[in-house]
């Protein structure tokens, strides 16, 4: 098969055309194939290939940088500690985020993207890979070492001032559900000051001014400052998660679903206002979220998991212009378009979601795809780029 320029954009016709090579891929070819054989193989290889990303050095422009990150989880043990059977919920995923911008990152339910945002913060260790932010690889960094300030000599007398902080305080999280995120017996002002006097974000007399600062750029009354998290709805509490996150001035803020707990009507203005923020305060977001129309709207590139696996990564336009990938045609094929003559034309999904545990062989989505071909069902595809910035991985397209 004809292998195409990596750097030309794909249109419908070349994309449309490629399909898996029928002269070497028949149900003959596979009747004798070791499957087991094939997966150790596969993964035999994306170990060197991790191995030797190593030596690579991290990008200067990009502010996170993730290779090949995995994050398992020991589900059985035996007496002595062996490792008997294992959940990949992150699964060698890579990928670079730069300052100011917003990575949205979807999924149905159970593919990884909490654990993977989680692991980036180092809330959990990672099983392999390499996390580097700001250029440093903070991979192996333990829970003391996030709290320490960065020394990073290389910096410039501005940055010194915003940067040589704590990672801690530099990475942030604002999570789903603004009831339980929240302390129920501290007030307003009391739960944003905390991590503000902790790590000394100003001095000790300004921290109140500098809270109603924060509370204010969220939209937060001065008054609120002595109330308690219960007297208020499920808006002004994500408000106040969001000005507790930003109050120790992060560059990196996870949101992990920060609208699916909350009303249609107030999904809007909270988004609207991690928009303003992110402009006044540069933040760069790694944005989680399965509703698809939230992500198109605040994301400037989108990656798409399943299973533990990136299986498609690009800018929001070629994304939604030319999903590449079965699952992301899919699931973008269940966005509301705003025309009300408009056909939708659904793809639905057959099967269960397969376990992390125990994921089908050779394209983990071969179970419930409709253009699955038998090379689907032992041969992992690889994940590579068909025009520029849009990765993919699908026997769809060409493979070398
Ligand atoms: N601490 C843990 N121990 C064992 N398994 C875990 C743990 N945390 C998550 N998992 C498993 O890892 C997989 C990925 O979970 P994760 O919460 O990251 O998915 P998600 O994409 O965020 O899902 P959702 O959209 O429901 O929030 C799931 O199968 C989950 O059960
Ligand atoms: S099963 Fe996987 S590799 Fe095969 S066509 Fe579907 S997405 Fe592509
Ligand atoms: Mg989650």
């Amino acid at each position: 098969m004809e292998n195409k320029n990596d750097t030309q954009p794909i249109s419908e016709e070349t994309v449309s055309v490629a399909e898996p090579t029928p002269e070497t891929v028949s149900e003959e070819d596979f009747s004798q194939f070791d499957n087991e054989a094939e997966a150790a193989k596969e993964q035999a290889a994306r170990d060197a290939q991790a191995e030797a990303d190593k030596e690579l050095p991290p990008d200067p422009n990009a502010l996170l940088e993730v290779r090949h990150l995995k994050k398992y989880f020991t589900l059985k043990k035996t007496f002595l500690g062996k490792t008997l059977s294992e959940l990949r919920a992150v699964d060698d995923v890579s990928f670079k985020l730069y300052p100011g911008e917003t990575l949205g990152i979807v999924g149905e339910s159970g593919c990884g993207k909490t654990t993977m945002g989680r692991t980036i913060l180092k809330l959990h260790q990672p099983t392999g890979g390499q996390i580097f932010f700001n250029g440093q690889d903070i991979t192996d960094y333990t829970t003391k070492q996030m709290h320490r300030p960065m020394i990073q000599p290389s910096l410039d007398n501005a940055s010194i001032a915003t940067l040589n902080r704590p990672l801690r305080t530099q990475m942030q999280i604002i999570f789903q559900d603004p009831y339980s995120s929240l302390p129920p017996r501290s007030p307003v002002g009391e739960i944003i000051a905390e991590a503000v006097k902790v790590h000394n974000i100003v001095p000790p007399d300004q921290v109140k001014d500098y809270v109603l600062s924060v509370m204010s750029q969220c939209g937060l009354l001065d008054y609120y400052y002595e109330r308690y998290p219960h007297e208020f709805s499920g808006g002004q509490r994500q408000r106040i998660c969001i000005a507790r996150a930003l109050a120790v001035k992060p560059s990196l803020v996870v949101c992990d679903e920060p609208v699916s707990a909350l009303d249609v009507s107030i999904q809007a203005q909270i988004i609207n206002l991690l928009k303003k923020l992110q402009e006044e305060m540069n933040l760069t977001y790694l944005f989680i979220s399965h509703d698809l129309s939230v992500v198109k709207h605040i994301s400037d590139r989108i990656g798409v998991m399943y299973l533990g696996s990136m299986v498609e990564f690009g800018s929001k336009e070629s994304i939604f212009a030319n999903p590449l990938h079965p699952y992301t045609q899919a699931l973008f094929s269940a966005v509301p378009v705003p025309d009300p003559d408009a056909k939708m034309n659904r793809i639905l999904l057959g099967g269960d979601i397969p376990s992390p545990a125990n994921p089908p062989k050779g394209c983990k989505f071969h179970t419930r795809c409709p253009k699955a071909k038998e090379i689907c069902k032992h041969i992992a595809p690889v994940y590579k780029e068909y025009e520029e910035g849009h990765f993919a991985a699908c026997h769809l397209y060409p493979q070398d």
